[in-house]
């Protein structure tokens, strides 16, 4: 028997323009996804993740496809030497949080270790990154990266495949944000094709709109290191209202981020895949997270209270 871990994550800025080579900030979360393995003369997957309602149904292909990829790439069968795999741990898996990419990091770590294969956090990332594009087909790298690193990052997107660019940044002084979740859960190929097809209907439109990002990153980065909370926050508002422009926003969305925002948040957008899963709202000290988490609460979502870590 053995053990892997995976980190959920939540992107900070950058959801979809990651997957063009611009750059993006992500940070772990404290919930993982926990891997066990045992050899067995017969393949069993057991999902005791919790999640939100529905959200293990409509994954049903994308997790087989990621499954049989890791078996694959661990030169595993189905029957004969073959492995059972129990999922579980605290991350409740719902779109926006990484929760595939923790199912393939937490199952490469542990499939590492039963097998003794001493595989570097290097290689443990690459079988988890083929399990992800098996899964969904249009990974990025940035789910799993960070969640078999996990802390705070900037990854960006080798486009010709060679090595990612990835810096990890230093947290000093953690901030409290609350994830809001509208309930909904999307498919990322879905989401990421929808945005991938209004860019080739008019890539001047969006190449206007990758700078507009791109202008936002760079202010965000430079607030993060300083540890400016308040421009971060006005950055994540830029960025969202971006996500807007390019489509992956809905009603429960929004309705979030503008109750967050009368609330007193300091930053609201989606996190993620969009159209659904979570939505990230910025809210330093204990008493704002109460506050809103409240609010947003009062409107019927589910809230996860957790810290990122800004620097300073
Ligand atoms: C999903 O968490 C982030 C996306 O940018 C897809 C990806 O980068 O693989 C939407």
């Amino acid at each position: 028997m053995a053990e892997g871990k995976g980190f959920g994550k939540t992107i900070l800025f950058g959801e979809h323009f990651v997957v063009y080579g611009l750059p993006a900030i992500a940070s772990a979360l404290g919930s993982v996804t926990i891997a066990k393995v045992e050899k067995a003369e017969k393949f069993e997957f057991l999902d005791e993740r919790p999640e939100t309602p529905g959200y293990k149904e409509k994954k049903k292909g994308e997790i087989e496809r990621q499954l049989d990829s890791l078996l694959e790439q661990f030169k595993l069968d189905k029957e004969g030497n073959s492995v059972k795999i129990t999922l579980s741990g605290n991350l409740i898996c719902n779109s926006g949080v990484g929760a595939s990419a923790a199912l393939a990091a937490s199952i490469s770590r542990a499939l590492n270790e039963l097998l003794g294969l001493e595989m570097s956090d290097d290689q443990i990332n690459k079988a988890a990154f083929i399990a992800e594009e098996a899964g969904s087909g249009t990974a990025s790298g940035i789910d799993n990266t960070t969640s078999v690193y996990g802390g705070f990052l900037t990854f960006e997107k080798n486009l010709e495949g060679g090595p990612n660019t990835i810096e990890r940044l230093s947290v000093q002084n953690p901030v409290e944000i609350v994830l809001a979740t509208t309930g909904i859960t999307q498919e990322t190929k879905v989401v990421v094709g929808a945005v991938r097809a209004k860019k080739e209907a008019d890539p001047e439109w969006f190449e206007q709109i990758c700078k507009q990002y791109r202008e936002v990153f760079d202010k965000g980065l430079e607030a993060v290191k300083k540890g400016d909370r308040e421009e971060v926050g006005r950055q994540m508002d830029k960025n969202q209202e971006i996500l807007r422009q390019i489509d992956v926003s809905c009603d429960e969305i929004e309705e979030i981020v503008k109750t967050a925002k009368e609330a007193g948040a300091i930053g609201a957008k989606l996190t993620g895949t969009g159209r659904g899963g979570y939505v990230l709202l910025l809210t330093p000290g204990k008493e704002l997270q109460e506050k809103v988490a409240k609010a947003v609460e009062e409107k019927g979502y589910k809230t996860l209270k957790t810290k990122v870590g800004l620097s300073k």
